[in-house]
C-alpha cells in the first residue's frame, strides 16, 4: 500500500473514531514546532508554517477532550502489570495508548542497552538461540522504550523530514506511521522488540528479504512472538510494514494468529473502525 493510501486512510481513521492518542502526539509535534519557532530555526519560514500550526492546535484541543473520556474509561496498565494471562494481549496502539508513566515491573536487560519485560526474556532469548544454531545472525536492536524515549525518538524522526524540506505537517504525518505516537508505542510495554540482520542493518522493507527475517517471520509464533505489522495490514495497523518488529503474545494466541494470517487488532475484533 502506498504510503499516501496509509495516510489518507489513517487521517480518516483518526478522524472517524476521535482517536485519542492523537492529542498526546499533536500536543508532542506541537511542542517541536514551538521549540522550533523560539529558536529561531524555522523563522524564514514561520508565516507558512502558521497556519499549519494552527491546524494542529485545533486538532490537539479536539484529541485532547477525547483522551480525558477514553482515560476514563481503561486502565490498560493494570492488566499489563496484573498476574492474568491477558497482560500478553494486551493492545497498545492510537486507540488504546499506554499511561505514560508505565514501567514494566521486571525490566530484564537482554543485551547491551536493551531491556524486555521479564516474562518474556526466556522465550526471546530461546529464539535468538535458535536462529543462531541455523546459522543467521540478527540482534535485537531496540527493546523497552520510555515515553520520554519514544518522544525524542519521534521528535528525531520528524526532525529528520523537517532538514528534507517537508512542511510540519507533512513531517508530522508520515513520521506517525512509521514511529508510534508517544503514549501509543508498544516498545514501553516491554513486550517489543526490533530485531534486525546483521547482513543488511536498514529498517526498510528490503529488511524482510533476509534470510534472518524470513526465518523469523515463519518460526517467531513458536516462541509466542507476531509479526505485528505486517504487509498490507496498514489501514487496520496504523503503521506501515515493519519487518523487524516482533511482538510477545504468548504462545497460544501468537500460534492463532499466525495461522489465520490476522493482527493483533483483528484477533482482539478491534479492527471495525474503518
Ligand atoms: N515503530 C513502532 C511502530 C513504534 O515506534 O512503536
Ligand atoms: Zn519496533
Amino acid at each position: 500500500m502506498k504510503l499516501t493510501n496509509i495516510l489518507n486512510k489513517r487521517w480518516a481513521k483518526r478522524n472517524a473514531a476521535g482517536l485519542a492518542a492523537g492529542g498526546v502526539a499533536g500536543l508532542t509535534a506541537g511542542v517541536l514546532l514551538t521549540v522550533l519557532c523560539a529558536g529561531g530555526v524555522l523563522s524564514d519560514k514561520e508565516a507558512d508554517y502558521a497556519a499549519e500550526k494552527t491546524e494542529l492546535a485545533e486538532e490537539n484541543a479536539q484529541l485532547s477532550e477525547e483522551l480525558d473520556k477514553y482515560r476514563a474509561v481503561e486502565d490498560n496498565t493494570e492488566t499489563l502489570a496484573g498476574d492474568s494471562d491477558a497482560w500478553a494481549m494486551i493492545l497498545v496502539n492510537e486507540a488504546h495508548p499506554l499511561d505514560a508513566s508505565y514501567v514494566p515491573e521486571s525490566l530484564t536487560t537482554i543485551s547491551d542497552g536493551c531491556m524486555v519485560d521479564g516474562r518474556i526474556a526466556a522465550d526471546l532469548q530461546q529464539m535468538m538461540q535458535d536462529g543462531a544454531a541455523q546459522g543467521l545472525s540478527m540482534y535485537v536492536t531496540s527493546a523497552y522504550r520510555s515515553y520520554d524515549q519514544q518522544t525524542e525518538t519521534f521528535n528525531a524522526s520528524m526532525q529528520n523530514r523537517l532538514n528534507q524540506g517537508m512542511t510540519p505537517l507533512q513531517a508530522y504525518r508520515e513520521t506517525s506511521v512509521q514511529v508510534a505516537l508517544p503514549g501509543t508505542s508498544e516498545h514501553a510495554t516491554g513486550l517489543a522488540v526490533d530485531i534486525i540482520s546483521t547482513q543488511y542493518d536498514e529498517l526498510d522493507e528490503r529488511q524482510g528479504d533476509t534470510a534472518e527475517q524470513q526465518w523469523l517471520m515463519a518460526h517467531c509464533w513458536e516462541y509466542g512472538f507476531i509479526l505485528r505489522y505486517p504487509p498490507e495490514k496498514s489501514d487496520i495497523t496504523g503503521i506501515i510494514y515493519e519487518p523487524w518488529h516482533y511482538r510477545y503474545v504468548g504462545k497460544t494466541v501468537a500460534k492463532a494468529i499466525t495461522e489465520k494470517g490476522i493482527t493483533l487488532e483483528e484477533y482482539l475484533g478491534e479492527d471495525k473502525v474503518n
